[in-house]
């Protein structure tokens, strides 16, 4: 693969994927009549070049910082409008290639990391299928792609075929438990016939008429009244997709394991945020129902989550890697977070905003990164960190003795890639 350290639209370097076939004719005229997803309001870049290469390290448990180094190289699978651009922006030492079906969406990309100047990403028209890549990326990022195809364990072992040994793939597919609504829905539009409406404005306008005449007050109702204010683009996606597969996180690791990978650790998202759902954790309470919780192995209590609080369970949104390499239990990390020194992590951000005209603007002025302050919970905690003393020693100064769950939520409250607070220190604790 020539890299091209400019932002342009290529040619593809496999042969375009054949008329007639899913990702070359409807997934490139669905997306390319619906790119998804929206332009940003704001796009932003640190001044440090590894300070979130060293916390998506920290996010699969390796505090060394070498699974995935500063100048990685990335690819965004089915990238969309803005993926590519984002990740480009926030690995800039790294080499971004972001590929998709969209020819639409790969020229809304291109156009907006023109406007910012950005160098270190390359786009190209390709299929999943088709992808010609061999052990030759650090980080792959697939979210929300592969379930809209007919065969999706064909595109994961497209991704897998590309993954280096120690290569983090980070994957997000459809959660079975949200999906019911939806796939009822197309079921219903297939039923119509509107999903073989040829113009797509005909068939949303036909869609939407559909979807006003579901009983407001069921659970059809109920779901589709949270899509009230998304833009078009994000109602045709969920509601109107020409093709859906969704899963349990037991069918996902399954999948997996017939692709040569195994789910390593789930992703704390921006979604699972806003429910406070990223934890994975169902409050059981102690005794006997809490050591038989404690003791399953990790993808069983996933499983577990998934099925007791289904539609409230986190979204199927994991970090892979290849199957049979060692990794870390989840209270093996907890432990390790409590025996580690930390220090504040710090930066200064470069922003552009989105102008009325559809163009960037950049800020005239750099700011502290991160901004935000942690989640109340763990605020106490955050502002005792010296760089000094371990987790541990500092909740006993502080006079915590936290749960095992509070000493969970606190490392992914801090310590992530969605919560960049604290970077572990790699020196021996003293
Ligand atoms: C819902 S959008 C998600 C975009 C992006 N990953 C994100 O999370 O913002 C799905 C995208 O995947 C692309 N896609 C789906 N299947 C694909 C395939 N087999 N090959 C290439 N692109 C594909 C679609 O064209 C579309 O742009």
């Amino acid at each position: 693969m020539s890299e091209q350290r400019v932002p342009t639209h290529q040619p593809p370097s496999a042969p375009e994927p054949a008329r007639g076939d899913h990702e070359g004719q409807t997934l490139n005229s669905f997306y390319g009549a619906f790119p998804y997803p929206w332009s940003p309001h704001q796009l932003t870049t640190l001044d440090d070049p590894a300070f979130y290469t060293r916390f998506l390290c920290q996010d699969v448990g390796d505090d060394t910082g070498g699974r995935v180094p500063v100048d990685a190289d990335i690819w965004v699978a089915g990238c969309g409008t803005n993926q590519a651009l984002i990740t480009a922006l926030r690995f800039p030492g790294a080499r971004v290639l972001g590929t998709d079906a969209s020819e639409n969406s790969l020229a809304l990309c291109e156009a907006n990391a023109r406007s910012l100047g950005v160098t270190n990403l390359t786009l190209r028209h390709e299929g999943l299928t088709k992808a010609p890549y061999r052990e030759q990326f650090d980080y792959v990022l697939c979210t929300g792609v592969i379930h809209h195809n007919p065969n999706p364990s064909v595109c994961l072992r497209s991704l897998a075929a590309a993954l280096r040994p120690d290569a983090v793939l980070e994957l997000m597919v459809y959660n079975t438990y949200h999906r019911q609504e939806m796939i009822a829905f197309q079921k219903a539009l297939t039923l119509m016939g509107i999903d073989r409406v040829g113009e797509l404005p005909e068939r949303l306008a036909l869609a939407r008429g559909l979807g006003e005449s579901v009983p407001a007050d069921g659970l059809l109702g109920r779901k589709m009244e949270m899509f009230e204010y998304t833009d078009e683009a994000a109602w045709a996606d969920s509601w109107m997709s020409p093709l859906e597969h969704s899963y349990s996180v037991e069918e996902l690791a399954a999948m997996a394991d017939g692709c040569g990978l195994a789910l390593e650790t789930p992703t704390v998202n921006a979604f699972d945020q806003v429910s406070d759902s990223n934890q994975w954790d169902v409050p059981v309470p102690d005794g006997e129902l809490r050591a038989r919780y404690d003791a399953l192995p990790d993808p069983t209590r996933w499983q577990l989550v998934n099925l007791l609080l289904m539609d409230r369970s986190p979204m199927l949104w994991f970090y892979l890697g290849r199957a049979g390499r060692p990794r870390a239990t989840e209270a093996e990390r907890d432990r390790a977070f409590l025996d580690t020194v930390h220090r504040p992590s710090a930066a200064q951000q470069r922003r552009w905003t989105r102008r009325p005209d559809g163009g960037y603007q950049e800020a005239e002025t750099t700011t502290a990164f991160p901004a935000a302050k942690p989640p109340a919970a763990v605020r106490p905690l955050y502002e005792a960190v010296d760089g000094e003393r371990t987790i541990r020693q500092l909740l006993a100064d502080l006079g915590s003795a936290p749960t095992p769950a509070e000493v969970r939520r606190a490392r992914l409250q801090l310590t992530t890639s969605q919560y960049p607070f604290l970077v572990a220190d790699r020196t021996p604790a003293r």
